[in-house]
């Protein structure tokens, strides 16, 4: 597979996957998705980080659970999920981000309450299923990890992806991103 194919199918992914409800919000997972990486590219972050906003949720779009699992207490644990799938690709300032970014709540949950307070309220029940804030052990453990900071920047974004009928840029603009930091296409057993 070449680096083109990757990029064909993760935009396959959003064709197909991507219109389905993003969580209990009132955006499409797609909508959502652009957004985050409209808000990354906003920002000046770096191109690593405008893929990582893109595709943080791509464990949603990789599974077959009903878009309210968390209503019915169920965490489909996407971040992991999502990781998975983006770790034979890319390397870890695209993968990092993902895989931290449910834990990159409940670290901002425990140490700012005024970011607790603004969480939408399926955020809030998701938050209870994740575990809840972070313990004083967990929070020194997270600021151990690689491209810590740049997890709490995408979870910010995260939050604020989730505006009804946004413009943003289309898909292909931020699918563009993605070919340059295409380390591996090892074809993995499909
Ligand atoms: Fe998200």
């Amino acid at each position: 597979m070449t680096p083109s194919t990757l990029v064909s199918r993760i935009g396959e992914l959003f064709k197909l996957r991507g219109n389905s409800e993003y969580g209990g919000e009132s955006v499409t997972q797609l909508e959502h998705a652009l957004q985050c990486a409209a808000l990354a590219e906003q920002h000046q972050a770096p191109p690593e980080l405008i893929v990582a906003a893109l595709l943080h949720d791509v464990g949603h779009l990789l599974h077959e659970l009903p878009d309210d699992a968390p209503d019915q207490g169920v965490d489909d644990h996407h971040e992991k999920s999502g990781y998975r799938y983006l770790e034979k690709y890319f390397d870890q300032a695209v993968t990092e981000p993902v895989r931290q970014h449910v834990d990159a709540k409940r670290y901002l949950c425990a140490v700012d309450p005024e970011y607790a307070a603004q969480l939408s309220e399926p955020s809030q029940v998701s938050l209870a299923l994740q575990g809840g804030p972070m313990s004083a052990t967990e929070l020194s453990e997270f600021r151990q990890t690689p491209f810590w900071q740049e997890s709490l920047q995408l979870r910010k974004w995260d939050d604020q992806a989730k505006v009804v009928d946004l413009a943003t840029p289309p898909l292909e603009h931020f699918l563009a991103f993605i070919d340059p930091l295409v380390v591996s296409t090892d074809e993995v057993a499909q």
